[in-house]
């Protein structure tokens, strides 16, 4: 069977951030022949376009765990009715320098969890604007605007169980999303 590897980005730096604890429990859900790896964006330098021809190292990294996956996985915070800057900085990185972008084809989806009603609805379709400028396709349904309600999680993280029926329907919806449209 064809393994998949996805590369996760979470849209916040916080060590107990609701969204990534939210990716940590989803990809629990995939079968076996997907894998995740969690991109890392916190040390990213902010992007210049001078800098287009010596990228920093970390950069560098980015875009090649980028290129080494098959698909990706966004799950991120609202911030001020769109995404956090750190995630705008990791795509503009990766999408440079012009007709270089490591983004390009990748098939995705969104996730996001806020504790407030509208569960980053705003962000995600500001991201899907982004997206589709980056040449990503993403999966249109389910959408997933999360509200962070305290049992969103189970005492071990994992998806608690009024939730768990929606995110098992939502990782079907993922994983066929993935193996059509993955090159
Ligand atoms: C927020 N938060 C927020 N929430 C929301 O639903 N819509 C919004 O527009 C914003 N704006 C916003 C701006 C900034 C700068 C911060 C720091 C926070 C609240 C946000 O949803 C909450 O802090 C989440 O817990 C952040 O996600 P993580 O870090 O827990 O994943």
């Amino acid at each position: 069977m064809q393994q998949y590897r996805i590369a996760t980005v979470v849209g916040s730096l916080r060590k107990t951030s609701l969204n990534g604890r939210l990716a940590d429990a989803v990809e629990r859900l995939a079968p076996a022949h997907f894998s995740f790896e969690r991109l890392r964006v916190d040390d990213l330098p902010l992007y210049n376009q001078d800098d287009d021809a010596t990228p920093a190292a970390s950069v560098v990294r980015m875009k090649s765990a980028v290129r080494a996956a098959q698909g990706l996985l966004f799950v991120t915070p609202e911030y001020n009715r769109s995404i956090p800057g750190v995630l705008k900085n990791a795509l503009d990185h990766g999408s440079r320098p012009y007709a270089d972008s490591a983004w390009a084809g990748l098939p995705a989806a969104i996730l996001g969890t806020s504790p407030s009603a509208i569960g980053t609805a705003l962000a995600q379709q500001h991201l899907r604007t982004i997206l589709a400028c980056l040449d990503v396709p993403v999966l249109c349904l389910p959408e997933a605007y999360i509200q962070a309600q305290q049992a969103l999680f189970d005492d071990d993280g994992n998806i608690g169980a009024g939730s768990r029926p929606f995110f098992i329907t939502w990782m079907s919806h993922y994983v066929a999303w993935i193996e059509a449209h993955a090159g």
